[in-house]
């Protein structure tokens, strides 16, 4: 019998209902009860068709978004009852996020994006380019880190991106479809980072992805159909 590993993230029946039009009393049900437990450690893929409601649990499992109905309970607390400012700490110390665009500031060199979540965390700018020179070593990219994103590939904006995210040594990484703007190649060389970094370092993550190849990369994964999860596969 494995070790029972700490349960990092538990939903309890998440609901999450948007409103298009309170007038006319249009809502979309788009999260339909929703319950599932996050472990420490753990590497998960989700899949589902497009408008499955994929980003919508990311944005609800990552503090993002509130659900309607339901408890997330993050490292023991439950998100839904923390103010606006505690969960700005939380995301900024917690959470790391990788989206399909990579949101790096155009204007700032590879080094001083992923430095900046450890600069608005209050650490010394020394720590911080040492740790930020680090992680883009990790992700192979100790030659850019002059380089502003434009300068940069797709492939390679988005480690930047995964570096940034990691800086705070979060417990959890969300990655939303963060290989949809790359080709084959790039992506696959992406997924080995998120894969060498959760088996190097435990790193627990949860990834969105609509590539078979790579949703069998996550350790468990699962699918969404129409607002739940109507099967989860572990290998
Ligand atoms: N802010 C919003 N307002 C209204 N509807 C939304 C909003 N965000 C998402 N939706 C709807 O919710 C459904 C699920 O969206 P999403 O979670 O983005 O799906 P996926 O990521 O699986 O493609 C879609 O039908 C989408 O149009
Ligand atoms: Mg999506």
């Amino acid at each position: 019998m494995g070790v029972e590993k700490e349960i990092l993230l538990r939903a309890e029946n998440i609901h999450k209902v948007f409103t298009v039009s309170e007038k006319e009393e249009q809502y979309v049900h788009v999260l339909k009860g929703i319950s599932l437990e996050i472990h420490s450690g753990e590497i998960i893929s989700i899949v589902g068709a497009s408008g499955s409601g994929k980003s919508t649990l990311l944005h609800v499992l990552g503090t993002l978004d509130k659900p309607n109905r339901g408890n997330v309970f993050f490292n023991g607390k439950n998100i839904v009852e923390l103010s606006d400012e505690e969960l700005v700490q939380i995301r900024n110390k917690e959470i790391g996020f990788v989206f399909q665009f990579h949101y790096l500031l155009p204007e700032f060199s590879a080094l001083e994006n992923v430095m900046l979540p450890s600069l608005i965390s209050k650490n010394t700018m020394k720590q911080a380019k040492e740790r930020a020179a680090l992680l883009l070593e990790e992700v192979g990219l100790q030659e850019r880190l002059e380089h502003k994103p434009s300068e940069l590939s797709g492939g390679e904006q988005q480690r930047v991106a995964v570096a940034r995210a990691l800086m705070n040594e979060p417990k959890i990484i969300f990655a939303d479809e963060p290989t949809g703007n790359l080709d084959e190649e790039n992506g696959e060389k992406l997924f080995q980072l998120f894969l060498r970094l959760n088996e190097s370092f435990q790193q627990t993550i949860v990834f969105v992805t609509h590539n078979e190849k790579f949703s069998i990369l996550g350790k468990r994964t699962l699918y969404l159909e129409n607002g739940k999860i109507f099967f989860q596969k572990v290998v």
